[in-house]
């Protein structure tokens, strides 16, 4: 309890360690739009966060005063919860929407309810919803910053950062990496927001699963594609293991869960055949047996839930970058008005 218990640091020399120069953006909507140099300042950012909170066990008052709303209509338990507390652990309140309970349920429309919870003088909305484009639809509504959650199957923006944290930790610099993104392709937004990551930062992706799940027009994204676990395994250097996501199929994409498994579940075998310092990845939840098995999920190579960690880690530096930058103006205005 002792080292978790949020024990409240001096901001001041941190705020100045803080950067908010070179953000430009109001909103976090996907990788795709941001430039290598704008991926490595949150990833910088999110490194500096960790360090100031003590490896993201402590607080940091930098964002007091601050408010965030986290409008979640699809389930999660990693995402939210570490939105939450990073905002938390950046002394900023939290508001959790829930929608079942909203006036949403009395008809009131998506963008009606964001503009209310707007007007009650927040500073972001981090937003997980089934549709994907739900997030660009509020940026153009909201003058808040927006943050994606996850958007139906398009993009996680925060998951693929968070991803490339745990790579750069353990392996450096992301050039020339080979990294192998492993499973259901089609209704990942994981591999998606990995796939625009990782490549504009050089590294190679191969996006690998049965030919139901992994199209070859992903060819024309600038990847390799393979339906062969076992022919690519040599030369990945990272394995990103992506949920098969039943909840988004309208049809079965493969004879039997126990046949996937055989083909694609990363084993210990597998593993034997792997380059030895192979780095093992999973956005989680993850289904021990299908997509891991349970040693290697839990082996020194598996980087899970350190990726959990940097998850705190990214979302801290993403909400100061957003909302920092809101303070910095508004504190600018505020001076000026003094001297006039
Ligand atoms: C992922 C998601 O929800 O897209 N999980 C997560 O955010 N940690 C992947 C998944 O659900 O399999």
């Amino acid at each position: 309890m002792s080292n978790q218990s949020a024990i409240t640091a001096a901001p001041g020399s941190l705020h100045s360690r803080l950067p908010t120069a070179g953000w430009l953006h109001r909103n976090l909507l996907d990788l795709e739009e941001l430039s290598a140099e704008e991926i490595n300042h949150i990833l910088d950012t999110a490194v500096l966060c960790k360090e100031a909170t003590n490896g993201c066990r402590r607080k940091i008052d930098v964002l007091a005063g601050a408010a965030v709303v986290n409008l979640f209509f699809e389930n999660s338990t990693r995402t939210k919860t570490s939105f939450s507390l990073a905002a938390r652990r950046l002394g900023a309140d939290v508001i959790d929407f829930s929608a079942s309970t909203s006036s949403l349920s009395k008809g009131e429309s998506f963008i009606d309810t964001a503009k209310n919870l707007e007007a009650m003088g927040i500073d972001a909305v981090v937003v997980r919803h089934a549709t994907p484009g739900t997030p660009h639809l509020l940026a153009g509504h909201l003058d808040v910053g927006v943050i994606n959650a996850g958007d139906g199957p398009h993009a996680h923006p925060t998951q693929g950062l968070l991803d490339i944290l745990s790579i750069r930790e353990r392996l450096g610099d992301l050039k020339g990496l080979t990294v192998g993104l492993v499973g259901d392709i089609a209704h990942s937004r994981t591999a998606r927001s990995n796939l625009w990551g990782l490549k504009k930062l050089g590294a190679k992706v191969i996006l690998c699963g049965p030919p139901t799940l992994v199209s070859d027009r992903w060819r024309e994204l600038g990847v390799e594609i393979s339906h062969d676990l076992d022919a690519i395994l040599p030369r990945c250097d990272v394995l990103n293991l992506l949920r098969i996501q039943f909840e988004r199929q309208h049809t079965s994409p493969f004879p039997s869960v126990r046949e996937y498994a055989h083909l694609y579940a990363m084993n210990r075998d597998r593993l034997r055949r792997a380059k030895p310092d192979l780095v093992i990845l999973a956005p989680g939840p993850i289904n021990r047996g299908v997509e891991v098995t349970a040693d290697v999920a839990d082996c020194p190579q598996s980087l899970i839930l350190d990726q959990v960690t940097n998850g705190l880690a990214v979302r801290m530096a993403v909400l100061w970058l957003i909302c920092g930058q809101r303070q910095q103006a508004a504190d600018q205005t505020a001076d000026s008005r003094r001297i006039v």
